[in-house]
């Protein structure tokens, strides 16, 4: 990194060689938009979006290099050398011995969880993500967070809020047993959780309860890259070391992973699956090959899993994380600023607005985060996503019952938006902020067996 002393500006460590117009609509058109949507902003054409802060997943841009990596792209059915190539990258940062492509995370999420989760079974995490949780659940097992106790409280300001609470940790093994317990997963950095990050220390002592109860640790490592540079920047000892090393370092103490390369590996499409264990790795293989491909594409084109090698070199690029870290940042430190309630600290891939305190006038089983999200379409045509209670909340004999967290998320998806953009955004969550008295409850009024929140309807509460 080659930066003078006396420069504070933060710069996107790369220039703009290709654009993609966006288009602009007016408050009349996105209210028809939105109300034909059923109020889920999922239900809504991208082409109507103008600033698209649904997810960081799959809508990275992608480096010339790695477009260029996709002419380069060994299309054969096996062994291709595109495969080598992103097996070698893989293998380089993880250390894992067998590394298998899928089309993307949940698919590796499936393939494990039908082989080591069903009926019975027991699977503790930070906090398992919607799909690693469906994932987890659909095999017939049951699916724990055990998330530290600060990382319940969007205000409080700490440097590791994705922690695992050891102590809870512990207490699930004992209360259940080591035999109904295939393996123990830590999510980094912890999306459903605020994309805060987990330490290194954290990741230490989870291995610690691991081994002495002798069950596999697993990673959800869909954002590595920006839990590396959390702790390189925030944890002691760290500072001097390259997010490599302190990737090699998170990896060395876990067993397997699950990723999805829509995140950190900066392409669109892919995914993968990882760990030590050969008979395990034979089953996956084996089912991999009925549900997703051969084992050296699993659902990928050879195209593809050059712009995963490609990518994975990338994103541990010490610029990049810097600007992909500060630029998030910026947007939370100035949302705070405006009196706007969010969760802090600043998350790595994403900025949450604390529906709860944003919207004290509307109890959580009316939706208060979905109400916001669909404010933000109406005023700026931003779309964003509900983290809250349609995402996590249910029911139980009559009786609602809410998650912890009610948040919107604002992803922000990695090398595609610029500052004036983001100077948009800040304006029109500041318009909605000052209306927030406005804003009502909402209801169901179609809902999904299985991750209602991508197909609900909705209609406001009057
Ligand atoms: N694990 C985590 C922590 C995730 O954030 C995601 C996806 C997955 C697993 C599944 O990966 O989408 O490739 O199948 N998160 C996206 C999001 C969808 O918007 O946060 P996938």
């Amino acid at each position: 990194m080659i930066r003078d002393s006396y420069i504070k500006t933060v710069i996107e460590p790369f220039k703009i060689k290709t654009v993609e117009p966006i288009k602009f609509t007016n408050a009349e058109e996105r209210k028809r938009i939105l109300h034909e949507a059923g109020y889920n902003t999922f239900l809504i054409d991208a082409e109507n979006v103008l600033i698209d802060l649904l997810t960081d997943s799959g809508t990275s841009a992608m480096s010339s290099k790695q477009w260029a990596g996709l002419l380069d792209g060994d299309e054969s059915y096996a062994g291709s050398k595109s495969y080598h190539r992103m097996h070698d990258v893989v293998s380089k940062i993880t250390g894992m011995k067998h590394i298998i492509p899928t089309h993307q995370g949940r698919a590796a999420e499936k393939i494990l969880f039908s082989i080591v989760g069903g009926e019975g079974k027991v699977v503790p995490n930070n906090t398992h993500f919607d799909t690693t949780r469906a994932n987890v659940e659909f095999s017939g097992a049951l699916a724990i967070d055990c998330l530290n106790e600060q990382g319940k409280h969007p205000e409080v300001i700490a440097d590791f809020k994705g922690n695992m609470d050891i102590a809870r940790l512990e207490e699930v093994i004992q209360q259940y047993g080591t035999d109904r317990i295939p393996l123990v997963m830590i999510t980094v950095t912890n999306n459903s959780g605020g994309g805060q990050p987990v330490s290194m220390e954290n990741i230490r002592q989870t291995r610690a309860v691991c081994d002495k109860y002798g069950l596999p640790l697993f990673m959800d490592a869909c954002r590595f890259a920006e839990n590396a540079y959390f702790i390189k920047t925030r944890e002691q000892g760290y500072a001097d070391k390259t997010p490599l090393e302190i990737a090699q370092e998170m990896f060395s103490y876990v067993d397997g992973l699950t990723m999805s390369a829509k995140k950190d590996a900066l392409v669109n499409i892919g995914g993968f699956l990882a760990m030590n264990d050969d008979d395990l790795a034979l089953q996956c293989r084996n089912l991999l090959i009925v549900t997703e491909g051969f084992p050296t594409y699993g659902g990928l084109a050879g195209r593809d899993l050059e712009a995963i090698a490609q990518g994975l070199e990338e994103i541990l690029e010490e610029d990049y994380l810097q600007y992909r870290i500060k630029s998030t940042e910026y947007l939370g430190r100035k949302l705070d600023e405006l009196g706007v309630p969010i969760l802090m600290p600043p998350g790595g891939h994403a900025i949450y607005l604390d529906a709860k305190r944003f919207l004290p006038h509307i109890p959580q089983e009316q939706f208060p985060a979905q109400s916001i999200t669909c404010a933000l379409y109406l005023d700026g045509g931003i779309r964003v996503v509900e983290i809250g209670s349609v995402m996590f909340g249910r029911t139980e004999n009559g009786k609602f019952i809410a998650p912890d967290l009610e948040l919107v998320r604002l992803a922000i998806p990695r090398r595609v938006y610029t500052q004036s953009h983001i100077d948009y955004v800040i304006e029109v969550v500041k318009h909605v902020h000052d209306r927030r008295e406005e804003l009502k409850g909402m209801r169901l009024t179609y809902e999904a067996p299985m991750l209602r929140h991508f197909t609900a309807r909705f209609a406001y509460v009057d």
